[in-house]
């Protein structure tokens, strides 16, 4: 696995680990080699030992232990090298054709492109012209890391530039929410159950709200911020993700493009939005000042690295609908943001109420919707809340909970997403990894958004307290309907 950017955060935060991880459970094997490469001038020792400590370190890792590291760290090396310098690739080639005949690696491949996004371009085209893309004794495969384009047009430039070096099938874009087990357990829930299905559709169905709520602001990470936003940083990828996932039609198996064929389904009946439609089915935020869990936050502007009169979104909704049988009429309410009151990703299914109530005490209005919640993080789970009549006299309704928690059922989670994915791209599986198709048609979804806030006559962005639920239009935009957010 040649990693581009091999000093980097990710690589140190969460590629090292889960490799680590990997090899402590034997699943990969003893041959397995790492090649880093990036700038900074380091030989192979330095580097084991940088990783060593990365490892020790890591949230998502146990502390190295000498009779896994010894091992392990014996297939670690480093490649001091630009990436931007043709003549390096042909040195590559032969390291790795030495690896082959020294550690076994038998021609086998992945190249790892953990780099900034401006950086893809020429790794790629350098690949192709050293022919390294070539299947000429093993598989040679690339994960190319989020974000994939920063708009429709950006992502089809890049499509094709991977395109030209890389088959489909070569290819995987790592979006690493799909790794994680309660998203994947989300197919389960819906597939390898008999009682949920049947009412999964608008004629049991209200409306869906999918939120992924964060309680710290953009940190020392405002420049990259100011770039990106919500839409691009979470809703392009994440929660159209987790949107495709809830909404797809059952695959006829797990084979990965029958799942894929099916999220892209989903994308393609999504009813576009105009640029001048974006006022009334989407409301954009931006964090103010305010009090998280007791502590004071500045504002998005007084961040570091941001622009003092910025107008990036920390805040996104989108009442999102599909044009097909299933759900035809149900709006899909996504939201995302920073600085919220509280840490929260959740899917929740909303039911239509009750058509008649026989309870005279009990006005229909008084009595919720059952609510299904998938719980991502943190708290991983799912809770049904329906109505209980209060113990006493009189006939008092309340909503309870049955709830299920992954936490107290399994024990605490044994594998990080990075390393699911990492072990599924190294077998060859796609299936939780994004295809062509849908990510151009993911970006064309958000594109009029994108449109109509970054030009002048977006008006201006709404302000919202830091520690709050976001913008008041946010709630007004379920309000019209005669919704509300969940209150989690
Ligand atoms: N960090 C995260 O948690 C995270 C999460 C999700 C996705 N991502 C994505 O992952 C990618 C990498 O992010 P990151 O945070 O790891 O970035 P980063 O910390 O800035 O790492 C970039 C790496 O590239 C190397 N590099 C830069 N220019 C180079 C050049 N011309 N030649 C050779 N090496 C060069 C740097 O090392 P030298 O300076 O030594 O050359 C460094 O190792 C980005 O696409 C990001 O969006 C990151």
């Amino acid at each position: 696995m040649v990693i581009f950017g091999g000093s980097g955060d990710l690589t140190r935060r969460k590629l090292v680990p889960a490799l680590y991880n990997l090899s402590r459970k034997r699943m990969i094997p003893g041959g397995f080699t790492i090649l880093g490469i990036s700038r900074s001038p380091m030989k192979d020792e330095e580097y084991r030992s940088r990783l060593r400590e990365w490892v020790d370190k890591a949230e998502e890792a146990a502390p190295s232990d000498p009779e896994t590291w010894e091992p392990f760290s014996q297939g670690i090396y480093y490649l001091p090298a630009n990436f931007h310098d043709a003549a390096m690739y042909a040195r590559l080639k032969e390291v790795l054709a030495a690896y082959d005949t020294r550690r076994g690696t038998g021609g086998n491949r992945i190249f790892y492109l953990a780099t900034a996004p401006s950086d893809y371009v020429d790794i790629i085209r350098n690949l192709g012209s050293a022919g390294m893309a070539r299947e000429d004794s093993g598989w040679v495969r690339a994960i190319i890391e989020k974000p994939f384009g920063r708009d429709l047009a950006s992502a089809r430039a890049l499509n094709r530039e991977v395109s030209a070096v890389f088959r489909e099938d070569q290819v995987y874009r790592i979006d690493h929410y799909l790794g994680k087990e309660t998203v994947q357990n989300l197919l389960v829930f819906r597939f390898a159950n008999g009682i949920f299905e049947p009412i999964w559709n608008r004629q049991y169905v209200d409306h869906v709200q999918i939120t992924a709520a964060e309680n710290i602001g953009v940190g020392t990470r405002g420049a990259y911020y100011e770039e990106a936003g919500a839409l691009r940083d979470m809703i392009q990828n994440h929660m159209m993700q987790l949107l495709t996932l809830v909404a797809m039609e059952p695959p006829p198996d797990f084979a990965p493009n029958s799942v894929r064929d099916e999220k892209a389904k989903v994308l393609r009946s999504i009813r576009p939005c105009t640029p001048e439609e974006v006022g009334q089915v989407a409301v954009r935020g931006q964090y103010g000042r305010g009090f998280v869990g007791g502590r004071e936050m500045p504002a998005y502007r007084e961040e570091q690295g941001v622009s003092p009169n910025s107008t990036t979104e920390t805040f996104a909704a989108i009442r999102f609908t599909i044009d097909n049988w299933r759900w035809a009429g149900v709006p899909f309410y996504v939201r995302t943001g920073k600085n919220l009151a509280k840490r929260a990703t959740e899917i929740a299914i909303l039911f239509r109420r009750t058509p008649h109530l026989i309870f005279r005490q009990a006005p229909t209005d008084h009595v919720e919707s059952n609510v299904l919640a998938l719980r991502i993080q943190p708290d991983e789970g799912i809770t049904l809340k329906f109505e209980a009549k209060l113990p006493g006299q009189s006939m008092n309704i309340r909503p309870v909970s049955m709830d299920f928690r992954y936490g107290s059922t399994f024990g605490p989670h044994l594998s990080s997403a990075y390393e699911r994915l990492l072990l599924d791209c190294m077998v060859g599986d796609p299936t939780l990894f994004d295809r062509i198709d849908s990510v151009e048609l993911a970006w064309s979804l958000v594109q009029p958004f994108l449109d109509r806030w970054s030009s002048t006559d977006g008006g201006p962005i709404p302000t919202y307290a830091s520690g709050s639920w976001g913008p008041a239009e946010a709630d007004a935009l379920l309000a019209r309907e005669n919704r509300r957010w969940r209150r989690l």
